[in-house]
């Protein structure tokens, strides 16, 4: 049986009191949604200590959004993989597009980024998507296989067996549009086909994740398909009340 996940990535969003007050209301309103869900909030660096102090108790795991290439040393403005482990995060979302459009992340870096995350224990979140563009020329296939080849490809099986894959369409990130859930679950059926092309049997054990304007009134549809183990979730994480609401789609 496949993990179900509702992640959330808080982006460059809110200040650590803020933070701190999302992951309570978390907590208090966790009970109301099934235990059968994992929870994950993602909250900037600055304030994932505070996070996982708010949430010691619960079952509500902490990721980091981002990591370093490297273990340690002169790179200023980095954070180590070592050092999200060190602060209680199980989980670091890597590729996400807007690293990859707005920082250059490319396959080379994410390759060192996943191998730094493995080495200190950590679960990558590795996000693949398309933009408006590829969609349109009907390229989104041979992105996201490519996106995954040229680095999921690269683990080893037990690596792989501790992975969670997010597929986002970059026109569904913010946008108030929606891949419709048979669109998800079109695109999730072939990524898992391509992960099962290298990992055999064990692509059915992987957690997808879709995200881009996964909201309480979409959720539900979206989650009943097949191959759509979850969300990853942007603006809706913000608010507790909406990001349980998404838990309650399962
Ligand atoms: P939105 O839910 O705000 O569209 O963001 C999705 C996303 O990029 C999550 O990583």
């Amino acid at each position: 049986m496949r993990k179900k996940i509702v992640a959330g990535n808080w982006k460059m969003n809110t200040l650590p009191a803020e933070g701190v007050e999302l992951a309570k209301s978390v907590v208090a309103g966790r009970g109301e949604v099934c235990s059968c869900v994992n929870f994950i909030v993602c909250p900037p660096f600055t304030h994932i200590s505070e996070v996982v102090k708010a949430l010691e108790g619960s079952d509500i795991a902490v990721g980091a959004q981002d990591c370093a290439t490297e273990a340690k040393g002169a790179y200023t403005g980095e954070v180590a993989a070592q050092m999200i482990a060190a602060l209680g995060c199980k989980y670091v979302i890597l590729g996400h597009s807007e690293r990859r459009q707005y920082y250059g992340e490319t396959s080379e870096t994410l390759n060192k980024k996943m191998a730094q995350a493995y080495a200190n224990g950590l679960t990558p979140i590795y996000c693949v998507g398309e933009n408006l563009d590829e969609r349109e020329a009907g390229e989104h296939f041979n992105v996201v296989k490519a996106q995954i080849e040229e680095v999921v490809y690269n683990l080893t099986e037990e690596q792989f067996a501790n992975l969670v894959i997010a597929y986002e369409p970059v026109w569904a990130i913010g946008t108030g549009k929606t891949a419709t859930a048979e669109q998800a679950q079109e695109i999730h059926a072939y990524i898992r086909k391509v992960l099962a092309d290298k990992f055999g049997a064990a692509a059915e054990e992987c957690a997808i994740l879709y995200g881009g304007s996964c909201k309480p009134s979409n959720a539900a549809e979206i989650f009943a398909k097949e191959d759509v183990d979850g969300g990853l979730i942007g603006g809706a994480a913000l608010k507790a009340e909406d990001f349980l609401a998404i838990g309650k789609g399962f």
